[in-house]
């Protein structure tokens, strides 16, 4: 395939709501590759039944997902954002891939050992064959590069591998995608056990913000976050509470660490905890206020998902004969 631009793919699982974890760490530099690569974001809602979801809940994550990407800044004329069930080529390739992906290379990989640990009533097949679905993905699109966390570096690698052992059989048929983990952006760590990451699987909701959070809430969480006992607002590794707090402050604000100290010298969380809350609101607001427009209009979100399966299934379509031809299957 001959390309303009280089691609890059990213995917995004439906299982819940969208922390300010994940938003300072992810979503909100998403939508920046656009200027230098041609983009595709997939909201990855066959992935997400690998344990089991509540369908009302699904469907409904799944659109807000897709509106709140919109929100961030993604563009839904200028790159190709669509849901993945809509595009069954990704179920068509995770098939033949599975037959290029080893029992053992599978067993190996840390997201299945520890999702296996947790769900242990439910370790289903597509838990385990997980990775080649990712694969699916990554490979339709011919993807020159891949956004994640650095959890998911593991599950690029192996897409890699899987690529060129097919290429090695069949000639060049796939784009070897490379991952691109940030190096910068804080990562934003629990509100209450503050050696944790930022999670919405916490049992307390005090101890996450979610894009979503009305005002209120955030400032009360805010109020109640953990923070040292020595009550300077400085950053240091003893203190991660207040760490934390300040690395907040940073990625809503836009300052550096130096300055918030500068700005906060001689005064107390009393004064401090709160202004990182009303930070955090104004920071969140535009997204959260984007995201609820775009869901009081349905039939808009439906005419641009639906825009956007088309123009996903044209791609793949091109990798998926291609592949349906090297195999020796018959043409359709
Ligand atoms: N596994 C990714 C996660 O849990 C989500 C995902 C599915 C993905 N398919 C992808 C990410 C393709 C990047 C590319 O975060």
């Amino acid at each position: 395939m001959i390309k303009d631009r280089k691609v890059s793919f990213s995917g995004i699982q439906p299982s819940g709501n969208i922390t300010l974890g994940n938003y300072v760490g992810a979503l909100r530099n998403w939508p920046s590759y656009q200027d230098d690569y041609d983009c595709v974001y997939c909201v990855v809602d066959e992935h997400a039944i690998t344990v089991r979801q509540d369908p009302a809940k699904l469907r409904h994550h799944a659109l807000e997902l897709y509106a709140q990407l919109i929100a961030c800044g993604i563009d839904p004329e200028k790159s190709i954002l669509f849901i993945q069930s809509h595009v069954p080529a990704h179920a068509e390739l995770a098939w033949v891939l599975n037959c290029f992906t080893m029992f053992g290379e599978l067993s190996r990989m840390t997201q299945f050992k520890e999702k296996s640990a947790r769900h242990a009533d439910n370790i289903n097949a597509g838990l385990f064959t997980y990775p080649s679905l990712m694969a699916a993905d990554i490979l339709l699109y011919q993807t020159d590069i891949v956004p994640v966390g650095e959890d998911q570096r593991q599950h690029v690698e192996l897409t890699r591998d899987i690529a060129q052992r097919f290429n090695g059989v069949y000639g060049d048929v796939f784009t070897l995608p490379e991952a691109v983990i940030p190096t910068v952006g804080a990562r934003v760590m629990s509100l209450q056990e503050p050696d944790k990451k930022m999670s919405k699987s916490a049992e307390n909701e005090n101890s996450y913000i979610l894009v979503m959070d009305t005002p209120d809430a955030i400032m009360r969480k805010f109020k109640r976050a953990i923070t040292d006992s020595d009550a300077t607002v400085r950053k240091s590794p003893d203190k991660p509470g207040v760490s934390n707090l300040i690395d907040i402050y940073c990625a809503a604000t836009g300052m550096t660490v130096e300055e918030v100290e500068r700005q906060f010298e001689g005064k107390g969380y009393g004064e401090f905890k709160p202004a990182v809350g009303e930070a955090v609101v104004e920071f969140l607001r535009p997204v959260r206020e984007e995201t609820e427009r775009l869901m009081a209009d349905k039939g808009e979100l439906e005419r641009l998902y639906r825009q956007g399966a088309e123009k996903a299934a044209a791609v793949a379509a091109r990798t998926l004969t291609k592949v349906h031809k090297k195999l020796g299957f018959l043409p359709r």
